[in-house]
């Protein structure tokens, strides 16, 4: 049984098929270079602790940074026999300082303790760079908005016509919401800064090692208060998780209306030549596959996180090997992610908005129909007669197939008496925009105060 990290106790080494099952060096080698910064840290605990002379210590370090070296050029990679990363560095490390000292660096520390700390070094870094790309996301949104400040579109309810907004209320809206999955982040960012290591197995070590230097040598605020909690709790990575499904979620959002805007019966945009795709058949298209592939992701994004929900629901403490199964879901979330939000950037920089069918489309559908009731409001008619009249004078339209605009002045007055020709001064796109001037209205003068309001809540986070 030679290697391996248990081999006295037991007669036999593990069956092919354990051997199988139980190995996690596929995905786990990817933490290698945080299971060799935890051992840099954890060697110095052992020497202020008196275990490891400083001479010891030096060598032990050359040697870690050898082996660092070793993972980076892909010299050194997981063997057949290895069954998990932490393993396998142990051999190798062994290899390169020798049996005495390299046995040394195990005291005092466990996969448990070492595994629950490295996913978090692993979240961190991956967390930094998802939050870039959603920072370049929201400006690509900003800056569409800013360059179409004027154009106006036909804002839905139920996917039906209901008011009319500016295009850049609704794009900055999106920007809003992923503003919060940032926010998320930064904010996960806080409970994921405390360092499960110097927890051993599950309940401390008799060593006298110092967990709280280890942590800040691994950039940790804190050791955790508890190492049942620190080994066997992965709330931070399920919660990860979340974070990443929620932008999934968010960017599905925006991909549904991309797929909708660019079908012929909406003609609202046209995708650049670079973000979108042909058919192999039918030469004439041009599909919007990274919009449907970000709506399909999600999906994708969200089974990562209930998969890991479930695996962690009803699990007694402390460390169960259950939780061997936390990391491939969200690496893969890490990894969709990764691909999806610059490809998703591109597509949004580089659409082309027609604002003009946009604006042909925005009264369309009877959508100031709140317009009249909200003017006869300010006339003090109440507003349950308001809607009423406003009903009646919608389905006249319809009936004889004119927009609201279109109906004279008798057909008016016989609707209501209320209802007088200067009616027709709120029956503009226009007019019906600049009106609804409230906090978070659509009005130009509200929406230009969003642009600098955004821009700044994000560089603050
Ligand atoms: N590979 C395990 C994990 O990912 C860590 C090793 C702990 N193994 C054990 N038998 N206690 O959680």
């Amino acid at each position: 049984n030679e290697g391996s990290l248990w081999g006295a106790r037991f007669a036999s080494g593990p069956s092919p098929e354990l051997a199988a099952l139980s190995k996690s060096t596929h995905f786990d080698w990817q933490l290698a270079g945080y299971d060799i910064a935890g051992s840099r840290a954890h060697a110095r605990a052992l020497s202020t602790a008196g275990y490891l002379t400083e001479s010891e210590l030096e060598e032990m370090l050359a040697g870690l940074d050898r082996l660092a070296e070793q993972v980076d050029s892909g010299e050194l990679t997981a063997a057949e026999t290895d069954e998990d990363v932490h393993g396998a560095l142990e051999t190798a490390l062994i290899g390169i300082v020798g049996p005495e000292l390299g046995g040394k660096l195990r005291a005092g520390r466990s996969r448990n303790d070492q595994i629950a700390t490295l996913v978090r070094l692993y979240l961190r870094d991956h967390a930094t760079v998802i939050g870039q790309q959603l920072v370049h996301l929201i400006d690509a949104l900003a800056a569409q908005a800013d360059t179409h400040r004027a154009a106006v579109m036909p804002g839905r309810t139920h996917l039906q016509h209901a008011q009319p907004v500016l295009l850049a209320h609704h794009l900055l809206a999106h920007g809003w919401a992923l503003s919060r999955d940032l926010e998320r982040i930064v904010d996960w960012g806080r409970r994921a800064d405390v360092s499960p290591y110097g927890g051993g197995a599950l309940a401390g070590s008799t060593l006298g090692l110092d967990a709280a230097s280890v942590a800040h040598d691994l950039g940790f605020a804190v050791p955790a208060e508890n190492s049942l909690d620190g080994t066997a709790s992965r709330d931070v990575v399920a919660e990860f998780a979340f974070v990443t499904a929620m932008i999934g979620i968010d960017l599905s959002r925006i991909a549904e209306e991309i797929i909708l805007w660019n079908t012929r019966e909406f003609g609202f945009v046209t995708l650049d030549d670079g973000y979108s795709t042909g058919s192999s058949i039918m030469p004439q298209k041009k599909n919007p596959d990274i919009a449907e592939l970000a709506r399909g992701k999600s999906g994708r994004l969200i089974g990562n996180l209930t998969g890991l929900m479930a695996t962690l629901k009803a699990l007694p403490l402390a460390y169960n090997r259950d939780l061997q199964e936390d990391k491939e879901p969200v690496f893969d979330s890490v990894e969709t992610l990764e691909v999806l939000l610059p490809a998703f950037t591109g597509m949004i920089a580089t659409l082309t908005f027609h604002t003009e069918r946009m604006a042909e489309l925005a009264p369309a559908g009877f959508s100031l129909a709140t317009d009249v009731a909200e003017w006869l409001v300010k006339r003090r008619v109440p507003f349950r007669d308001a809607h009423e009249i406003t009903g009646a004078l919608v389905r006249y339209a319809e009936e004889h197939s004119l927009e609201l605009d279109a109906v004279d002045d008798d057909a008016l007055a016989a609707i209501s008496p209320h209802l007088t020709p200067d009616v027709r001064e709120v029956l503009t796109v226009e007019g019906s925009v600049a009106s609804r001037d409230g906090i978070g209205g659509t009005a130009p003068v509200r929406v230009a105060e969003q642009f600098a309001r955004l821009a700044d809540r994000v560089r603050h986070l």
